[in-house]
């Protein structure tokens, strides 16, 4: 008999840089050959795993000895056979048992991607192939089904998994990752962007070292702490050197994402639903199908894996109605009047806007019920006529009248106890029937599993965009789950709630863009607590933090910035000193952080003195002409002396750069020199508008440009340059 580790087939999945090798081994397990950059040739992998020495004490696979599957880099592992590390799949049958053995059955081909029902997933084009690798474990009459797309052009792959009930009894799922990935190494650094409220999505790096480590949350959204991505790369990886895996989940719920090290130096890669918490009755005949991960390797640091996932998320990812489309420069009057507003002075607020050149007014909390703090009045979306001196759709007339467009603030999961709608419908709060729930903010979370409570906010947000002209939409959810459970589900069914959630979620959303495909949706989660690519396949931006410190957006906005395009990141310029810090940054440098975003401002523009509100019209008419490269241009993560108090970015066209930096606090008698760029085309020239000089690529990439020096903490300045 054939060394059952011999591979006797291998599939290669490749895109224009990157390639993933795939392998049957002769016992029939499917097993991770390779995934890295694209190979030049087609090579053979016959022996790869024939190859292995082989460790000890571990367990025998199919009666033959020293086959050991836990050595082997299995491409979806499973429980109770002899790989006895973490499984990506665990699935219990009717009589208890969990013990499941996957082998590979046939290999489908199609030349698109299938959607996955109910969630969200990136789209297809005509550069996107997809290879179906159907396991079986016969005994349990389970079909395992990988379905792994390669897109060409934006160097990306995508996975996620099939489950089918073959037989005639229910199957429990426990465990469903979309994703795992064995490595025959230990050699790398972990990234996680990773932090709290008011300071998300920092990047954090850890060597790795025997065991587990990763990210998840439980908190029944991504969540602030940690994003659902997790990158290995190359130890010394920077934003330009250093070869780089990153796998991202398309899902806004409980995650897991980890990498775990065994006895000998191999590394286990899975992103996926977090198994804790979770299960799923799988009855008779029916499918689940995972989330959607997504996979870039970059071969060339950071900037390279975070042009790809930029790419390809804003083309592929975003709703093509408005992934393109200009963002408006928004005014929001949260920070400016909190719920303290009327007819007047938002009208008021909306002129100064419109005069400094504001786009879109979008009104925050405060608007609906009786809501004049956030005690009351969340799931009563009624305008208060009164506080609004009249209906909203003469408000809106208002403030369109006056030339701009208009956008309002929701949080249509959440109901306040004191609301009709819960005094209506108290039971359709997230709530068991034994415990006190819990408030958070005031507020209770709507079981958004439950098809009334889709139907209701499908119905009141449609009514309300059908009858006034709202262009916008902050939806905004400031709080996470706790007292998990529903009543919509038995009680042996209860791990499916959380699960259930998102899908409701993703079913309001859905609904809502497709009757109102234009609509722009601001997602927010009390800053960026739900920032992800679920999300971001329904929203035009992303509230990226409730801290607009633009020197603490700094690194939240490095880490936002890594994986989700930069027209999605909604940053606003607002007051000093700063209401979450109360830092004192100069205009200037808060406009070119916001502008790192999506521009928008927030603050009381009635405060502000006549040359204040020039250099903000001046900002923005500068931002106008800017526009299309500052939101669609590549952005990329320059080199400085000093990480951490010096910060450098540019975007890039075609034709243009810009090109921005800040300086945190201002060293005495240092010199600063010269910002070298990077990223750019080897033979072009560019000239820059403020010193008209022409600069040859390859001189600024290896010289740089000269730089001023800082007159005082929170410096900034900005190059413009256009090929010539
Ligand atoms: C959250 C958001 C803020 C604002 C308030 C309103 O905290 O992040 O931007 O909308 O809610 O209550």
């Amino acid at each position: 008999m054939d060394n059952p580790r011999t591979i006797v087939q291998q599939f290669d999945l490749v895109t224009t840089r990157s390639q993933m090798t795939l392998g049957v081994m002769a016992s029939g397990h499917l097993v991770c050959l390779y995934l890295g950059p694209r190979l030049a040739s087609r090579v053979s992998f016959k022996n790869l795993l024939t190859d292995l020495n082989h460790a000890s004490y571990l367990a025998d696979t199919d009666g033959v000895r020293n086959f050991r599957l836990e050595q082997l880099p299995l491409a979806y592992p499973t429980f109770g056979n002899p790989d006895l590390r973490e499984p990506a799949l665990v699935v219990a049958d009717e009589t208890g048992s969990r013990i499941t053995d996957l082998r590979f059955d046939h290999l489908e081909t199609y030349p698109h991607k299938p959607a996955i029902t109910g969630l969200p997933s990136a789209r297809w084009d005509e550069q996107t192939r997809t290879w179906a690798f159907v396991l079986k474990d016969e005994q349990l009459h389970l079909q395992v089904t990988l379905v792994i797309s390669a897109d060409e052009d934006h160097d990306v792959f995508s996975q996620h998994v099939i489950y089918t009930n073959q037989g005639s009894h229910g199957l429990t799922i426990e465990r469903a990752f979309s994703f795992n990935w064995d490595f025959l190494s230990d050699q790398y650094q972990m990234l996680n962007l990773t932090g709290a409220w008011s300071r998300e999505n920092h990047l954090q790096w850890t060597p790795l070292k025997q065991g587990f480590q990763g990210v998840d949350s439980k908190r029944g959204a991504s969540g602030h702490g940690q994003n659902p991505f997790i990158a290995l790369a190359a130890p010394g990886t920077t934003w330009d050197h250093g070869q780089v895996i990153g796998v991202n989940l398309v899902y806004s719920g409980n995650f897991i994402a980890q990498a775990n090290v065994d006895m000998h130096q191999n590394t286990r890669l899975q992103i996926g639903i977090n198994p804790f918490n979770f299960s799923w009755q799988l009855n008779a005949h029916r499918t689940f199908k995972t989330p959607e991960a997504t996979i870039v390797i970059a071969e060339h640091g950071l900037n390279e894996l975070s042009a790809r996932y930029q790419r390809f998320y804003q083309d592929n990812l975003m709703r093509s109605a408005i992934a393109k489309t200009p963002r408006p420069v928004v005014i929001n009057n949260w920070e400016a009047t909190y719920f303290n507003f009327n007819k007047q002075s938002l009208l008021t607020l909306a002129k100064k806007a419109k005069q400094v050149g504001a786009e879109m007014f979008v009104l925050d909390d405060g608007w609906f019920g009786q809501r004049n703090n956030d005690t009351s009045s969340l799931g009563d979306w009624v305008p208060n006529t009164k506080k609004l001196g009249g209906s909203l759709t003469a408000l809106i007339k208002e403030i369109n009248q006056l030339g701009l467009r208009f956008g309002l603030w929701v949080e249509p999961e959440m109901v306040s106890p004191n609301s009709d709608l819960y005094r209506r419908h108290p039971n359709w709060i997230v709530a068991d029937e034994k415990h006190q729930p819990q408030l958070t903010r005031s507020q209770y979370v709507l079981d958004m599993s439950r098809s009334d409570v889709q139907d209701y906010l499908i119905y009141t947000l449609d009514t309300l965009l059908t009858e006034n002209n709202i262009e916008y939409l902050k939806w905004d959810m400031n709080r996470n789950i706790t007292d998990a459970y529903t009543q919509t589900v038995p009680p042996r069914r209860q791990g499916e709630f959380e699960h259930r959630y998102m899908l409701g979620l993703y079913r309001v959303l859905k609904a809502l863009v497709t009757k109102h495909p234009r609509l722009l949706i601001e997602g927010c989660a009390g800053g960026g607590g739900r920032f992800d690519a679920g999300m971001l396949a329904y929203c035009s931006a992303i509230w990226t933090s409730d801290d607009t410190d633009a020197i603490a957006r700094l690194p939240i906005q490095e880490g936002t910035g890594l994986l989700y395009p930069a027209a999605a990141m909604s940053a606003h310029v607002s007051a000093v000193p700063n209401e979450q810090i109360g830092r004192k940054t100069p205009l200037t440098t808060r406009g070119i952080v916001a502008e790192q975003g999506c521009l928008g401002y927030e603050l009381d523009l009635t405060k502000l003195t006549a040359a204040e509100l020039a250099a903000i019209q001046a900002q923005i008419a500068s931002y106008k002409k800017l526009r299309w490269i500052l939101q669609f241009g590549q952005l990329i993560r320059l080199p400085v002396a000093d990480p951490g108090n010096q910060w450098a970015w540019l975007k890039k066209t075609a034709d243009q750069i810009i090109v921005d930096r800040v300086t945190v606090l201002v060293q005495p008698n240092t010199v600063e020199k010269r910002q070298r760029l990077t990223g750019l085309p080897a033979n072009a020239l560019y000239f820059e508008q403020q010193t008209q000089r022409t600069y040859a690529a390859d001189f600024l990439m290896q010289v740089g440009l000269p730089v001023d020096r800082p007159t005082g903490d929170f410096f900034s300045q900005r190059w413009i340059l256009s090929r010539v």
